[in-house]
């Protein structure tokens, strides 16, 4: 089976990819290093029927990149909800602060500068969903630190979990292992129910009980 192939066909026949993010895409595969980095157009359709099916109105995410899946979840954002997105890499802003404005979504958005592993504690919530997707690493760090400020109810979103699935892979290398070992920690949670899709690179959904 061509995972790939399936995806294209899956992306064909769903909600079709927003002209602003399509430009936005090309920009950032024109651009940046490492252009894969943004979630693209499958995954910002769950991303936003995620937003809009739970009715989240304070959304928080972890990795900004170029803006991709900040402005799928602010499509589906009511007027009065927002955004606060966090990036470690200034230089990123020529594209993220572009799309933001071209959408007419920017005053929904709010935007900071710096390491998440720090601002992220400065941020009181509470949130309805909170999308984790920087330093895989830091995983198991950004989740106990966001989880007392998630709404019952509310939903955390961790990408990247299965690395390209190297999380099958015996043994594993150390950056795998501390994937595969947050994940293993996460079923064990009765904090939270799981939800692990193999979509892309993998996305986990945890629901906060
Ligand atoms: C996978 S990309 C995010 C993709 C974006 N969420 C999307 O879906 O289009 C990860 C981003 O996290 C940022 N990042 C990595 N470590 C960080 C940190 N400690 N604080 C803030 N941002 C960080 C990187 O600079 C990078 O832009």
């Amino acid at each position: 089976m061509d995972l790939e192939a399936l995806t294209r066909y899956c992306e064909g026949v769903s909600l079709p990819q927003a002209a602003i993010l399509q430009e936005l895409e090309r920009e950032t595969n024109l651009k940046t290093l490492k252009p894969r980095m943004l979630s693209g157009h499958l995954q910002g359709n769950v991303l936003y029927f995620l937003v809009q099916i739970s009715g989240a109105k304070h959304i928080l995410e972890i990795g900004t990149f170029t803006g991709y899946a900040t402005l799928a979840m602010a499509y589906a954002l009511s007027p009065d909800g927002h955004i606060t997105t966090i990036e470690a890499n200034p230089e990123l802003a020529f594209i993220s602060d572009k799309y933001f404005k071209k959408s007419g979504l920017s005053a929904q958005i709010h935007q900071i500068f710096g390491d998440a592993k720090e601002e992220v504690n400065k941020l009181s919530g509470p949130f309805d969903l909170v999308f984790i997707d920087a330093g895989k690493k830091d995983n198991a760090y950004y989740y106990e630190a966001v989880l007392p400020k998630v709404k019952s109810g509310g939903l955390i979103l961790v990408d990247n979990v299965l690395w390209s699935g190297k999380v099958l892979d015996d043994p594993m290398d150390k950056h795998t292992q501390i994937i595969h070992d947050f994940n293993t920690q996460m079923s064990a949670d009765s904090r939270v129910e799981s939800l692990y899709l193999p979509m892309r690179d993998g996305l986990a959904i945890f629901r906060k009980k």
